[in-house]
């Protein structure tokens, strides 16, 4: 359906279930959340009716994995992140009406009723097939507990339900070389029973809903996704799971079995709706159910497939539901040249920038839009954060805001004075302006983002323009009467701000608008009022100073981002490399023959015409020895001397180009090829204790 003859009775703006796994990060915000959120704050801003809702995705193998390596339950994990995320949401001003979570009530009851529909209606293919199973964790393998290669693009990290490569979602048998990640050993395969929605059904339908009316209107990312789907040909997906953590699936013969998290997740912006609607005496059905209700899922390009192929044919199935109007996916932000990741820790935290930046999510609001992967994947640098903040929110909007604010103080004591004749300069500026609404309006309406925020800028930018070429503050010493008029025109450009900037930069908007004293105003200004011949500050309206709105960030604070990646780059590359297998498994009595000792280097020098050897003297607490060691490629004698070591002091001497060896040093090796010292904590720790 696409609203194009009259506007839509509605909105339902859905955004992503984040898994409660772990905290938020720009790349959730810039792909999903703050696109979202401007949409539906515009979409409020035209006095629409709107819910937005959103909410925890708590279910699934993602928290279960989290549960384990925390070693805590996946209650806790849930609990735990839902807070995180839930403040760190508010603390950006994503305005959800709604933040629920699929472990509530309403969300297990309306998934269940929703899956007992299907099923009474035939909607599924009951059946036994022999699943991937992991003999030594005694689980089926779905989803993330096992990888393997993917059948479509060859990536060897492919996930059991989904390749992140390449978008495909699959079966989990279907992966080539499947391994376990509870265990890493081949999987074997048993049977067990599932339900599976049998999307080939839909086929014919899916062809021509999206292929054919949603050809203009899709964003092309999203579209050619779908359309290589659907061109490849739909097969049956599981929508149950053998695990036992989720919903349980409602039906006979079900015991330890669970609804898959993409089956019972995008029901979860239904019961988030019907929990608002009981939390504000709505009726939540016309929402989702009346077809001039306009649907609109924000997501990542991860999440295509199961928002425009899988829950719209659950959707279907069921009957009685809307379909989505929109889905315009974002592809992915980078992280200074590398791909954001939770379990890398490469990632700007939201919780932990708002330390680090107090009172600026809206810099980052900013930057994030303008640098948004609307139609490719972008790259977030905290030098373009830096250059943004300077060049743009400060030397631009904030310089024309505080110039205003800083001149109308001077002149009038915050009076905006009364006006004269309008020059043509002055009329074509304030036709300029009122075209603006509407230039921006187009693009939200589009979800060209970025481009709505550079035409909110270009308001600004006007501004500046305007007052840098009548120069109010020349002009204040020979022509008064003229200035008022300068200063009424570039106090509306203010107020234009003040209400443009709502839906990109809330928290800013809001300080302008109290400075502006909109509360006071007869008529306040509204977005839609804003291409009419009337002014929205009128004379003789009191305001008060403008606080300044964006402040310079200096190369210091830049650094100290630049160092914690570098710190987290140097940490991920010391733990990331693969671990040798363990050795062979020996007795006691094994172990008992070595005699370990604390000893020190006393003297050290490189073997004549061998790089790798060096030549130490090591005081082992028993004696002062010779031990030739294989480290001279990674440390100088000067590096050495006094060094504590461990020294394994029985083993049998050995001639090593000439020089009798009376032992062994204990080094840490990585797989790079790094060597460390292994000693006491302590480095007053005296030479020959034992070590055991
Ligand atoms: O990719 C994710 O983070 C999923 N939790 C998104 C779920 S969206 C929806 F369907 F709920
Ligand atoms: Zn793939």
């Amino acid at each position: 359906m696409a609203f194009t003859s009259t506007d839509p009775k509605r909105y339902t703006i859905t955004a992503a279930l984040p898994y409660t796994n772990g905290p938020v990060h720009i790349g959730h915000l810039a792909g999903v959340y703050i696109p979202a959120d401007i949409y539906a704050r515009f979409q409020r801003l035209q006095n629409r009716d709107v819910v937005f809702v959103c909410g925890s995705d708590e279910h699934g193998v993602p928290i279960t994995i989290s549960a384990k390596k925390e070693g805590v339950t996946p209650q806790a994990i849930v609990d735990k992140y839902h807070t995180i995320i839930k403040q760190s949401f508010e603390d950006f001003g994503i305005s959800f009406d709604n933040y629920s979570r699929t472990s509530a009530k309403i969300h297990h009851e309306t998934a269940s009723e929703f899956f007992k529909t299907l099923n009474a209606n035939g909607d599924f293919i009951e059946e036994v097939t022999a699943q991937l199973y992991d003999p030594e964790a005694q689980q089926f393998l779905a989803d993330r507990f096992v990888l393997g290669t993917c059948p479509k693009c060859g990536n060897e990290g492919s996930y059991g339900d989904q390749c992140e490569r390449c978008g495909t979602s699959h079966n989990a048998t279907d992966l080539i070389n499947p391994k376990s990640t509870l265990s890493g050993s081949t999987p074997i395969k048993k049977e067990t029973k599932h339900w599976f929605l049998p999307l080939d059904r839909y086929e014919a339908w899916l062809k021509t809903w999206i292929l054919e009316e949603h050809r203009q209107d899709w964003k092309t990312n999203v579209y050619g996704q779908c359309k290589s789907w659907i061109d490849d040909g739909l097969r049956p997906r599981a929508v149950t799971r053998d695990l036992d953590w989720g919903i349980p699936v409602p039906a006979p013969e079900a015991q330890g079995k669970v609804l898959y998290v993409w089956f019972d997740a995008p029901i979860g912006y239904i019961s988030a709706t019907k929990e608002w609607g009981e939390q504000n005496g709505k009726d939540w059905t016309p929402y989702w159910q009346d077809s001039q209700t306009k649907l609109v899922h924000f997501i990542g390009k991860d999440n295509i497939v199961f928002h425009c192929i899988i829950f719209p044919s659950m959707l279907k199935a069921q009957g009685e539901f809307i379909l989505p109007d929109n889905v315009p996916a974002n592809e992915f932000l980078n992280l200074e040249g590398d791909k954001i990741s939770t379990s890398r820790n490469w990632a700007v935290w939201l919780h932990e920038y708002l330390q680090e930046f107090p009172g600026q999510q809206d810099v980052l609001r900013y930057v994030l839009t303008a640098n948004a992967p609307e139609t490719k994947d972008n790259d977030f640098t905290w030098s373009d954060f830096q250059a943004r903040n300077n060049n743009e929110l400060v030397a631009v909007f904030g310089n024309f805001v505080n110039r205003v604010s800083v001149l109308t103080q001077k002149y009038y004591k915050g009076i905006i004075p009364s006006f004269g004749t309008l020059t043509p300069g002055d009329q074509n500026t304030l036709a300029e302006l009122r075209a603006y609404p509407q230039v921006i309006a187009s693009s939200i309406e589009k979800y060209r983002f970025r481009e709505a925020q550079t035409e909110f800028m270009n308001v600004a930018r006007l501004g500046n323009k305007y007052l840098a070429d009548a120069e109010p503050w020349k002009l204040i010493k020979t022509d008064p009467e003229r200035t008022q008029t300068i200063m009424f025109v570039a106090l509306q450009i203010t107020a234009a701000l003040a209400v443009l900037a709502e839906p990109f930069m809330p928290h800013t908007s809001n300080k302008l608008k109290t400075s502006l004293n909109f509360s006071v105003l007869e008529m306040t200004p509204t977005w839609p009022e804003m291409n009419s011949d009337q002014f929205w500050l009128p004379s003789e309206h009191q305001i008060t100073a403008t606080p300044l709105l964006f402040s310079r960030i200096e190369d210091e604070q830049m650094a100290f981002q630049r160092e914690k990646l570098e710190a987290t780059k140097s940490k991920n590359t010391l733990t990331s490399t693969p671990i040798m297998a363990q050795k062979e498994t020996i007795v006691y009595e094994d172990f008992a023959k070595m005699d370990v000792r604390v000893g020190t280097i006393t003297a050290a020098h490189k073997m004549p015409k061998a790089n790798k050897l060096l030549v130490l003297k090591v005081d082992t607490g028993i004696d002062v020895r010779t031990i030739v060691s294989g480290i001279a490629e990674h440390f100088t004698p000067e590096d050495i001397i006094g060094q504590k070591v461990s020294v394994l002091v029985n083993l049998a001497e050995r001639n090593l180009r000439g020089e009798n060896s009376q032992g062994m040093i204990l080094m840490a090796q990585n797989d790079t090829g790094g060597l460390t010292f292994v000693a006491p904590k302590d480095p007053e720790w005296p030479n020959g204790a034992v070590i055991s």
